[in-house]
């Protein structure tokens, strides 16, 4: 077996220098890849058993339901690429499909990848597996040396892309086109558009998982930036935006307070709100003009439930 783990992420000053931006901006605002620190890793993989979060489990039926159609559309595979991976569950599904000699997975939660990953490398003797504990967002190029020469194919499923707006969305799919290579591929998982009241009990769950979820990032600030946030101050609110087609979710100041992060005072007004995560929601059509701009072609598209994931080729080079 053949397992690596490489820590490429220098996490803290990421961290004070992103959360103390975006609470002096307006509005108040935190990058959602600070929720997933190690309770916030569990609380998102809670999130997705919710009866009401369908979004998993729609693309797992998905992809085992149309399995033989995709791995025929992508072909012979030596590296599959997937940033973002947590706890490295979907992926199995295509390295039975693909059979590729390497697999690289990166995350910002470099341990927990790590402690994902390794059985990855057992249960696939053939495989290389190099997990990378990395802000992808910021230092994908970082991913280039490790990984193999040879067809790569990108996966990046779960929705992942709806938590970039959609200008933030093509920068990004062009850097992945960038990693993957001249004869590269992305094969892509997005949440579609569909009645807001479906999106609204998904994100507020009836056990409270998604509230906990958004609340535990005031616990993770107290901890890692010597904040003193109440969080029984601030409320879990998620909607859904029309006009942006997306969830939006906020925590909400419930009082006038100050709040102490990092040695600066922060205000907050009641009902002032401090915006921690989108989850845009598309069409196929737009969706595929999107990756269009970042220079992927589209070359195959599954839809089930509400669902849909789009295999694109590399179509311009950039
Ligand atoms: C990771 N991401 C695709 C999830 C989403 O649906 O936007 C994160 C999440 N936030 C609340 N529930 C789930």
């Amino acid at each position: 077996m053949s397992f690596r783990f490489l820590d490429l992420h220098h996490q803290r000053d990421d961290l004070r220098t992103d959360v103390l931006a975006g609470l002096a901006a307006h509005p108040k605002s935190i990058p959602p890849k600070y929720f997933y620190d190690e309770s916030g890793c569990q609380l998102f993989e809670a999130i997705c058993r919710q009866p009401e979060y369908t979004l998993t489990r729609t693309e797992h039926a998905l992809m085992a339901s149309r399995m033989p159609g995709i791995a025929a559309a992508i072909g012979a595979v030596d590296c599959v690429i997937e940033p973002g991976a947590g706890d490295c569950g979907k992926v199995r599904m295509l390295l039975d499909a693909l059979r590729p000699s390497q697999l690289v997975v990166l995350d910002i939660a470099g341990r927990a990848l790590a402690a994902a990953a390794e059985p990855l490398a057992h249960d696939y003797p053939a495989l290389a597996v190099t997990a990378i504990g990395m802000d992808f967002i910021h230092d994908l190029e970082a991913a280039l040396p490790y990984v193999s020469a040879g067809r790569r194919l990108i996966y990046y499923p779960g929705s992942s892309i709806g938590n970039f707006s959609p200008d933030e969305a093509a920068a990004l799919l062009k850097r992945f086109h960038q990693l993957a290579g001249s004869s590269g591929q992305l094969l892509i998982g997005f949440d579609l558009k569909k009645d807001p009241e479906h999106l609204h009990r998904a994100y507020n769950d009836a056990a409270g998982m998604t509230a906990a979820f958004n609340l535990n990032l005031l616990f993770r600030l107290n901890r890692e930036l010597d904040a003193d946030f109440d969080p029984t101050l601030f409320r879990h609110y998620a909607f859904y935006n029309p006009w942006h087609s997306r969830i939006e979710m906020h925590l909400v100041s419930l009082a006038e307070q100050t709040v102490t992060v990092a040695n600066q005072r922060v205000h907050f007004d009641l009902g002032e709100t401090l915006h921690t995560e989108n989850s845009c929601k598309f069409r196929c059509d737009e969706f595929s003009a999107i990756a269009g701009r970042a220079g992927w072609h589209l070359a195959g598209e599954w839809e089930r439930d509400g669902f849909a994931v789009q295999l694109h080729g590399v179509g311009v080079n950039l």
